[in-house]
């Protein structure tokens, strides 16, 4: 974990700026990768992710990207319960940061007590104390929303295992976030004229399909590191609720940011293109930010790079800290009280 060392853990921006290389840091132990392909051969049920916050985003990743391929449910909990679904058949994987997030510990206290099989990642805290099951060790001090591209990058390969899948090079991927973000001034914009944008305003981050995980992702960015107020929404189903409440935002100045794909189907890209131009006629100034991408998984570590440093922009031009995180801290604090 060469990398690691010349990384400024309390710098936003260099971590942001670093994402692409991030994402082929980890080197995952083989016994982890072992461990995953025999459970696919005593047979799998399903797969759910336990995690909060920062430490729980990879799976929402993993399972737009695999739902179809993976051909078994993958779940994402983010509660102190185990979903009742969840029994001994289902492989659970408990993603913690820091390895002392309560909710994260007592779903997985759950899932030990029915004798799921568990995989565990953490870089410290209790978690790492379990050492009965397979713990992927993430390296320490970095905030857990930056460790996004460690973190995917020893998920997608275990539920890859997992589901009998061939696993992906994050080599080759590292290389093509490198050459997009050296070009985004050309095929989107640069970040911080985006940034500019946000400013007085309540971003809406709308995705679908694959890209419907990465607006949640810049939503809880903008809260966490620009320390701002910021929503997220899916299509097709924002067109049945969210379409109808702009006539009363309650002195929220809103704006729409859709996250469009080249890989959209017809109808997805159609519906895409009529909400834009209703936003529009409701006096609203929608953005589009085009992922690109030759397949799915590279339009979303695309646009989520690209994203995360608008946060890192938008926190710098309000002269914010993109780092600290003082309220989920004293929130932790009190209620470890
Ligand atoms: O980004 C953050 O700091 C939070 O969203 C944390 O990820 C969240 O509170 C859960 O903590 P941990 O990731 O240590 O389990």
């Amino acid at each position: 974990m060469k990398l690691l060392s010349s990384i400024k853990p309390d710098n936003m921006r260099n971590l942001v700026t670093h994402f692409p290389q991030l994402l082929s840091t980890l080197q995952i132990e083989s016994s982890i990768l072992n461990t995953a392909r025999e459970f696919h051969k005593e047979g799998v049920n399903g797969i759910c992710f336990l995690g909060m916050g920062g430490s729980s985003i990879a799976g929402n990743y993993v399972r737009a990207l695999l739902s179809k391929e993976a051909k078994i449910p993958i779940s994402v909990t983010r509660d102190y319960l185990l979903p009742t679904h969840v029994d001994n058949k289902w492989v659970v994987i408990a993603i913690s940061y820091s390895g002392n997030t309560e909710e994260t510990l007592s779903a997985l206290s759950m899932a030990n007590e029915i004798g799921s099989r568990i995989i565990l990642m953490t870089s410290g805290g209790k978690m790492a104390q379990k050492s009965k099951h397979q713990i992927v060790h993430l390296p320490e001090g970095l905030q857990p929303r930056a460790a996004l591209p460690l973190i995917f990058s020893a998920v997608l390969p275990v539920v890859e295992s997992l589901a009998g899948l061939k696993i992906t090079n994050f080599q080759y991927l590292e290389e093509v976030l490198i050459n997009k973000s050296n070009t985004w001034n050309e095929w989107l914009a640069p970040p911080k004229e985006i940034a500019e944008a946000f400013i007085g305003k309540t971003p809406l981050f709308i995705g679908a399909r694959h890209l419907a995980p990465v607006a949640y992702r810049a939503k809880c960015q903008i809260n966490e590191n620009s320390k701002a107020l910021a929503f997220h929404s899916e299509l097709p189903e924002a067109n049945h609720n969210e379409i109808e409440s702009f006539v009363k935002t309650n002195g929220c100045s809103v704006l729409p940011v859709f996250l469009r794909s080249g890989l959209e189907s017809t109808k997805i890209n159609r519906r895409f293109d009529v909400t834009y131009d209703l936003y529009l006629e409701m006096g609203l100034s929608p953005i589009n930010l085009l992922a690109s991408g030759d397949t799915r998984l590279e339009e979303m570590l695309v646009l989520t790079h690209f994203l995360d440093m608008i946060s890192v922009e938008l926190a710098e031009l309000c002269s914010i800290d993109p780092v600290s995180v003082e309220k989920i801290k004293e929130l932790k604090h009190r209620l470890s009280r």
